[in-house]
């Protein structure tokens, strides 16, 4: 007897969720995936409990969801795969050839069309710790020139009761807001093609079920880790059955494999809940903090920044510069980024993009005096770049004209005075790696903030369509600026959070998270992001008091209570403020070192609360203590405001409350003198809750409590 090429079920474990693989067809497929199962439960037993009838009037036996659906397997649904040599080898169908597990959480599977030469790799990590399963399918061509229109990530089922789709829109300066729409029968889809991550069409999603709220209800989230264009899809078939389908999105020919030539999907996240919203996104945040952070950023406090931009956009002068690194020492920031405008002809944004050379009007003897004098006030020195672009009134474009994408003869599209530079041919990469290296070479800069300020419109190179390619070069270029400079933090921009995704995340420290500094427009745009990243990588910054973007004005206590919750800085012009301004924001930067280990390391809770408030906390991993804010956005519907349950304490410890901020609290008033330096239980906390005192429309409120 010869032993089976492969075993009829494989199953992956971690601590909380369970994935079931079932080889037994020709295809792979997810058999079950969702809560951890018993150890004695058997794919045998799962198998028996699906077996379906023949539907009326359908074929007579449903083509099953397999990890890449096939139309030749007989699949009516979304295909995982779409490719053809001019027109033929379209029906591709593979067998499964061989299955690799190396543990409990690792499988490979690889599988082979014979006809169309055609092999596909599967390859599904759970994470044990997390409970992310993180996923990619590798196409290999072992034929003549193959055209990939589409080619998706590993597809998972979902469960019937999972029929609502928690989608992320917004706009510039309006990132990550989330619209929950019922599954529809047949396709939900959205597609970005923007050449970034986009503004409007975050690539993730969360299906879940209709009750599933922050604490209760089954979720299931995936992420696409991918900078460039994407599609997002549910497909809820005739049959009842639901799949989803993530993959990069191509344009006519823009991927095409010569024989022996590979192409691998972006890596899928994914995770499921039982007890709803909250939970998933802590296991998406434990997966960052282990698998998407630096080792050199490894439980290292991130510093306080201090941004030159809302401060005084391109009005730069060393006098000013220095004054304003003085200022933002007194109030506690221990890193100076000197944003757009230092380079050669950058007077606004419509020049000097791509000539990386210290403006000499600016800087008569380089950036080095204002480096000193960063050191000389203890502060670390970041610069900024937007390596990708150029403008055509900048001497890089009047000597490489030829240097940009294009879909010429169209008329070129600008946007913010900008084209793109072709980042896939060598040269460029080669100009951008030198310009980068050397000023990184040249002064103690330990911090770049790169960023990307604009859609690729006409993404065309040498007459094809390169997206993709230019996508795969942005990585590069990041690896090798961090190869040569091990130690550089690097923060992704693209006009805000406009690229805010896992596949840039493996290159760089810190998200932008929003052009947006106005702290209610904040809270909003944060608690989206949370959903898949944790405080850590949020970009948060003290704006002006009248704000920039949205001209709202908003006091200082507010700016300072929503920064503290992420990577805090300052982005106004401190030299302006008032003493007493001065003096609160000082106080909000301390709240904010005191407290950062606990925010950068804890368990986000995001309260459900009513559409007049906004409410999350972060609870230490061991329970130990935890920082909740509460925020009044509008009037009070009632005259009275109610009680504030806060979850994630443990239920038997006893908690001391301390209100921390703001710093004019009266705490020797009721409620608070009642609660202030009181002990209460975990228990008590959480079910009854905690009685909110009136407040000011628009106003915080920050509790600290510590077990006893
Ligand atoms: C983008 C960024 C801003 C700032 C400007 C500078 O809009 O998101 O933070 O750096 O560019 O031009």
């Amino acid at each position: 007897m010869t032993e089976p090429a492969t075993a009829p079920f494989y199953r992956l474990d971690g601590t909380a969720t369970s994935l079931v693989v079932d080889c037994r067809d020709a295809q792979p497929s997810v058999l079950y995936w969702g809560p951890r199962l018993d150890a004695h439960c058997t794919g045998a037993e799962l198998a028996a409990l699906s077996v379906r009838q023949e539907a009326p009037a359908r074929e007579a036996r449903e083509a099953p969801i397999t990890l890449t659906p096939l139309p030749a397997a007989g699949y009516l649904g979304r295909p995982g795969l779409a490719v053809h040599r001019q027109g033929r080898d379209w029906h591709v169908f593979t067998r499964i050839a061989h299955v690799e597990q190396l543990d409990a959480h690792t499988l490979s599977i690889v599988s082979t069309c014979d006809h169309t030469l055609i092999k596909l790799v599967h390859r599904l990590t759970l994470d044990p710790d997390s409970n992310v399963l993180a996923a990619s399918t590798e196409l290999i061509n072992e034929g003549a020139l193959l055209t990939v229109d589409d080619c998706c990530a590993p597809c998972l089922p979902l469960p019937e009761q999972c029929n609502q789709i928690m989608g992320f829109n917004g706009r510039w300066s309006g990132e990550f807001r989330t619209q929950t729409v019922p599954r529809p029968q047949g396709l939900y889809l959205r597609e970005n093609r923007s050449g970034r991550t986009s503004h409007d069409t975050f690539p993730g999603v969360i299906v879940h079920d209709a009750a599933t709220s922050e604490q209760s209800g089954l979720a299931y989230g995936f992420h696409l880790g991918w900078s460039g264009n994407h599609r997002l899809a549910v497909n809820e078939l005739a049959d009842g059955r639901t799949a989803s389908l993530f993959s990069e999105l191509f344009y006519p020919g823009e991927q095409r494999l010569e024989h022996g030539e590979r192409y691998t999907t972006p890596t899928l996240y994914a995770a499921c809940s039982t007890n709803g919203l909250t939970p998933l996104s802590q296991q998406f945040h434990r997966y960052v903090r282990a698998h998407l952070t630096a080792p050199h950023m490894q439980g290292k406090a991130k510093r306080v920044h201090f941004n030159s931009w809302e401060a005084v956009y391109f009005d730069l002068s060393e006098e000013k510069l220095f004054a304003l690194v003085d200022a933002a020492a007194s109030v506690g920031a221990e890193r100076f980024v000197l944003d757009d405008g230092w380079f050669r002809h950058r007077r606004g944004d419509h020049a000097g993009l791509g000539d990386w050379y210290v403006e000499d009007a600016i800087f008569p003897n380089g950036l080095t005096p204002l480096a000193e004098q960063i050191a000389k006030r203890g502060l670390e020195f970041g610069l900024w770049l937007e390596p990708e672009m150029v403008n055509p009134d900048s001497d890089l474009f009047r000597a490489h004209p030829d240097w940009v994408l294009h879909a010429d003869p169209a008329p070129r599209v600008l946007a913010r005075h900008q084209l793109v530079l072709d980042l896939t041919k060598q040269a460029v990469f080669d100009y951008l790696f030198e310009r980068i290296h050397s000023l990184l070479t040249q002064y103690p800069i330990t911090y770049i903030k790169w960023d990307m300020n604009r859609d690729l419109h006409q993404p065309g190179s040498d007459g094809g369509a390169a997206v993709h390619a230019q996508t795969r070069a942005v990585y590069a270029l990041l690896a090798q600026v961090r190869d040569a400079h091990p130690l550089i933090e690097i923060e992704s921009c693209s006009s805000g959070g406009g690229r805010t995704d896992y596949g840039v995340l493996a290159y760089t420290d810190r998200l932008w998270t929003s052009d947006s500094n106005d702290a209610l427009d904040r809270l909003a745009i944060q608690r989206g992001c949370s959903f898949f990243f944790p405080a850590e990588m949020m970009g948060a910054h003290v704006g002006p008091a009248d704000c920039h973007i949205t001209g709202r004005r908003l006091s200082m206590a507010l700016r300072g209570a929503v920064a503290v919750f992420g990577d805090m800085g300052i982005e106004a012009n401190v030299l302006d403020m008032s003493e007493a301004e001065k003096k609160e924001l000082a106080a909000a930067v301390t709240l904010h070192k005191t407290h950062r280990q606990l925010i950068f390391s804890g368990d986000l809770v995001r309260l459900d609360t009513a559409p007049h408030d906004h409410a999350f906390g972060v609870v230490a991993a061991d329970g130990g203590e935890a920082l909740f804010s509460y925020t009044l956005l509008e009037s009070q519907p009632h005259s009275l405001p109610g009680r504030l349950k806060l979850t994630g304490l443990e239920d038997q410890a006893r908690y001391h409350v301390q209100c921390v901020w703001p710093t004019d609290l009266d705490t020797t008033r009721e409620p608070l003198s009642t609660l202030h330096g009181a002990t209460f239980s975990g228990s008590a906390l959480r079910q009854h809750g905690l009685q909110l005192p009136l407040m000011h429309p628009a106003s915080p409120l920050i509790i600290h409590l510590t077990r006893r």
